[in-house]
């Protein structure tokens, strides 16, 4: 088990990383678009990288499989232990990913809706493959069967790609990923923070702190 943050925001990803529950980052250029605009890529991802640890999934923009494998290739150099390319699923998408599983490279296959895009994936090589929670519900679709079915299928296969269920939109979409079978909730940053806060933990620690200052008064 393991939860990833979805943010390309090097200070919110430090402080976030300090709890000690993180074991990965997850990005995407529509991400990186609203929180860097401007950035340079290589530099978002090495601050990225510099105050984090473990996978950091970096997705590719082309569209040609030439263009894709060249922006992996450049990618993956960033730090080859680390860094994993989200390829975005298509018929493409799936020759560039066993190409990149052939070699080693770490993948996230990406823009998932269904248990069938999921498998194919799997099959293909797929270190994640990465199923869009609050986009299958905004398409009137209950997610946690495709998630359970996806589970179900890896683990009858045998198959060795984890789930990563992002797209999260509401703290019970983290639960509902869990309890369904995802090995990692990539969760935003404003979401894990909801995740801490409990008003009835607030109200029994101001009650505790408030006996403790008033020790020994009448
Ligand atoms: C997951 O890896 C994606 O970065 C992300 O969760 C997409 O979510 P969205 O539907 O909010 O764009």
């Amino acid at each position: 088990m393991a939860i990833f943050i979805d943010s390309s925001d090097p200070k919110e990803i430090k402080d976030l990383f300090a709890w000690g529950v993180l074991s990965g980052v997850t990005t995407n250029p529509l991400i990186i678009s609203k929180e860097r605009p401007g950035a340079d890529l290589a530099e978002v991802i090495r601050e990225v990288l510099a105050v984090s640890w473990g996978d950091v999934s970096v997705e590719l923009t082309t569209e040609t499989e030439k263009e894709m494998l060249a922006e992996a290739d450049q990618y993956h150099a960033w730090d080859p232990q680390r860094i994993t390319i989200k390829v975005p699923m298509s018929e493409t998408g799936l020759r560039v990913l066993h190409q990149l599983a052939k070699k080693g490279v770490k993948t996230n296959v990406t823009c998932l809706m269904s248990m069938n895009q999921a498998y194919l994936a799997a099959l293909a090589g797929a270190t994640y493959v990465s199923i869009f929670s609050g986009r299958v519900r905004d398409m009137g679709y209950d997610v946690k069967p495709i998630i359970a079915a996806t589970r179900a299928v890896l683990d009858r296969e045998g198959l060795a790609s984890k789930i990563i269920v992002g797209s999260m939109r509401h703290m019970m979409d983290v639960n509902e990923a869990l309890e369904a079978g995802a090995h990692v909730p990539t969760i935003t940053p404003p979401i894990l923070r909801k995740m801490v806060w409990n008003p009835r933990t607030i109200e029994t620690i101001n009650e505790f702190n408030t006996a403790w200052k008033n020790r020994g008064k009448k």
